[in-house]
């Protein structure tokens, strides 16, 4: 479990988020939707310097890596290719009352009592009554299906029981209490012993906390029974025993959960006016797909040569089963993904010799042409360790996980999840928390262009001029290793894909013999991170408590969000010392015009200054600047400098108005 002191630091971050404007629940008014959140103004702030950050250390300040725009409704074959149709889904496991799902994985262990029922009885005249009282109830909602069946059972039971009231033997009361019900059933199997009940032999069980809760159990199962077509059901078989951390009860309804079943993530729609299956598409559960499907055209345009990659921003969209955790798992998310397309290495090592594989700890350096795809591995996840540092992220905050091979893809060689220690996040059994992941950084080899160039039947492949060359000059041995090596993977690729024994030798001794030529699939190195992840650690990161005290020595809490300068979403904040003296205003609204034509700036002259301080700190700006009387030249060396406080530790310093814009600059770049 999570620290519960941690729990409380994740609410007081869910309120400030609503208080200051950051994250507003979606549809809110009509009380909301799951999973889907919006961001206000200072949010929309936050992310937009968070992709924008992104987007210039992945594309405008690389030569090597260009960007994309793509739509995020494609063509499904797209969704076939990538294995999302097939493969794309959650082991989930249902409530049988409420439906509510759970991902298999995800229930926790309870501990508590279990009552299970062999199943269900219900008497035929106990429905034949509740049929009549419906229908006397509300005659014009009584339907045509319940009319047959009452019609069904009038014709069976209707004279022994117009006997049986006849001489008061039946209190027909079966839908009051439980205690006249038990005495109905009683009476009627003495009497009527040919009637025999409708019985339902599907057992149930349900999870209670304590024995005392029993009636909380039977009220469940006889709901269940009720859902399943019994009107009143008369449970059979009951036991109660003991559990311990069972993980097969709903956490709500308490029922025994369904047995684990796949369930597809995918958001479905319809393109056109026809809601037909052929007419089915998909909003994108990734960004990366678009990237491999524009692969050919992007690199044709762009004259890039491998390696290179391609960055894209934008929404993706997935029927998470349980979005949980504030905006960690959504419905609808954001990502920024980049596709790093590299020469595998066969061709590597044919072109260099040899491929660096000396282990380095840390980050591997500049890009060296003899980088394998484990050097590029590494390469990206320091890298993007950088890039969570630079956006304020402290190495101590950020966690690592390297997938298993249990938990790879079978095409996947390695796949590194950048973590961060979120309030939620949970400690293993030594009290460590690892964290819960940010980014990952998947080496995913050439799989998914290879299967775009199956199911389009569009070549895929590029033409390596480098490589042809030095094949040349390889000796023959060496020639038939790569050879044979490449073969091999492509072989294990096709063959994996389904493709049958003979084809696939045939496809793979091809692309072999295509290597010998320069020609190959790209491989390809996938940092996948998450908008919307990133800023909530960045707030919680940023959440800083102090407390003061006030004129009269009574201590008060605030807060300050304490982001880096770079991702804070207003600059700076613009405050005339007092809002009555128009000298000041004017020279203020002077200097924020300035500012604010170079980055986001805020003008604030209500209330005290301490206040308006107090209120920049909550929203995480940092540098507050105070227009006062010597700005105007009450000191004349202090004429046209302003005051400028520095938000984590409220330091001040003189600032000449002239240099105010490069001083800010300079911090925010
Ligand atoms: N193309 C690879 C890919 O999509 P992923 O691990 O499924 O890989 C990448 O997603 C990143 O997208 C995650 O590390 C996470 O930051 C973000 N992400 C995934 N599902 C999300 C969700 N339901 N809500 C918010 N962010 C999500």
């Amino acid at each position: 479990m999570a620290n519960p002191k941690e729990n409380v630091l994740m609410e007081k971050i869910v309120s400030l988020c609503k208080r200051r404007g950051f994250v507003f629940q979606s549809s809110e008014i009509y009380g909301g939707i799951n999973g889907f959140w919006d961001y206000g103004p200072l949010g929309a702030e936050l992310k937009r310097n968070v992709k924008e950050l992104w987007w210039q250390a992945m594309t405008r300040q690389r030569e090597d890596v260009v960007g994309l725009e793509a739509t995020i409704i494609m063509a499904p074959q797209v969704w076939r290719a990538s294995g999302h149709v097939d493969t794309f889904a959650d082991l989930m496991r249902e409530c049988p009352l409420t439906r509510k799902r759970v991902r298999a994985d995800q229930v926790e262990p309870q501990s508590g009592v279990v009552v299970s029922y062999a199943g269900a009885d219900e008497h035929l005249a106990a429905r034949w009554r509740a049929l009549s009282d419906k229908k006397q109830a509300d005659p014009l909602k009584f339907s045509k299906i319940d009319q047959a069946e009452l019609d069904q059972l009038q014709k069976e039971i209707s004279p022994r029981m117009a006997a049986g009231i006849a001489h008061g033997q039946l209190k027909l009361q079966a839908s009051k209490t439980t205690g006249s019900e038990q005495e109905l059933w009683g009476e009627i199997a003495e009497n009527y012993p040919n009637l025999r009940p409708v019985r339902d032999v599907e057992p149930i069980s349900v999870f209670i906390k304590d024995a005392g809760n029993i009636e909380r159990a039977r009220k469940s199962a006889k709901e269940f029974y009720r859902q399943r077509g019994l009107i009143v059901p008369q449970l059979i078989g009951e036991q109660v025993s003991e559990v311990k951390d069972s993980i097969n009860f709903h956490p709500e309804s308490g029922l025994e959960l369904t047995p684990a079943r796949p369930f597809n993530l995918m958001l479905q729609t319809w393109v056109g006016p026809i809601q037909s299956d052929e007419n089915v598409a998909y909003l994108r559960p990734e960004t990366a797909q678009a990237i491999f499907a524009q692969f050919k055209n992007v690199h044709e345009t762009s004259r890039q040569k491998l390696p290179f990659g391609i960055a894209q921003v934008g929404k993706a969209f997935r029927n998470e089963v349980t979005p949980r955790n504030f905006t960690f798992r959504s419905r609808e998310f954001e990502q920024m993904e980049l596709e790093f397309f590299i020469k595998p290495d066969e061709a590597v090592e044919a072109i260099q010799g040899a491929v660096n594989v000396e282990p380095v700890t840390g980050h591997p350096g500049e890009p060296q042409a003899n980088w394998g795809w484990q050097k590029w591995h590494q390469y990206w996840v320091e890298e993007r360790v950088r890039f969570y540092e630079g956006v304020g992220l402290s190495r101590d905050t950020l966690g690592f996980h390297e997938q298993t091979p249990e938990e790879l893809a079978h095409y996947a060689r390695a796949t590194t999840d950048i973590l961060y220690k979120f309030p939620f996040s949970k400690a293993d059994e030594t009290g460590n928390v690892k964290g819960d992941e940010l980014e990952g950084i998947a080496a995913r080899s050439d799989f998914d262009l290879s299967q775009h160039e199956r199911f389009s039947g569009k070549s895929m492949g590029v033409f390596d001029e480098e490589l042809r060359t030095a094949w040349t000059k390889l000796p023959p041995e060496k020639q038939t290793e790569l050879s044979q090596r490449y073969f091999a993977a492509r072989l294990n690729y096709l063959t994996k894909s389904g493709v049958p024994a003979e084809a696939a030798e045939k496809d793979a001794r091809a692309d072999a013999d295509g290597l010998a030529k320069g020609q190959y699939i790209p491989h390809v190195i996938e940092p996948s991170a998450g908008v919307d992840r990133l800023i909530l650690a960045l707030i919680a990161s940023a959440y800083t408590e102090v407390t003061d005290t006030d004129a009269k020595g009574k201590p008060e809490t605030r807060v300050i969000l304490k982001f880096h300068p770079r991702v804070a979403p207003i600059k700076v904040a613009v405050l005339p010392l007092l809002k009555n003296r128009p000298e000041l205003v004017a020279k203020a609204r002077e200097v924020f015009q300035v500012l604010r034509g170079e980055m986001s700036a805020y003008y604030d002259d209500g209330g005290s200054i301490g206040r308006r301080y107090a209120r920049q700190d909550e929203a995480g700006t940092p540098y507050c600047i105070t227009i006062d009387f010597d700005t105007l030249g009450e000191k004349p060396e202090l004429l046209n400098t302003v005051t400028l406080r520095h938000r984590d530790d409220g330091r001040q310093e003189r600032l000449a108005i002239s240099e105010l814009c490069e001083w800010i600059r300079a911090r925010i770049r």
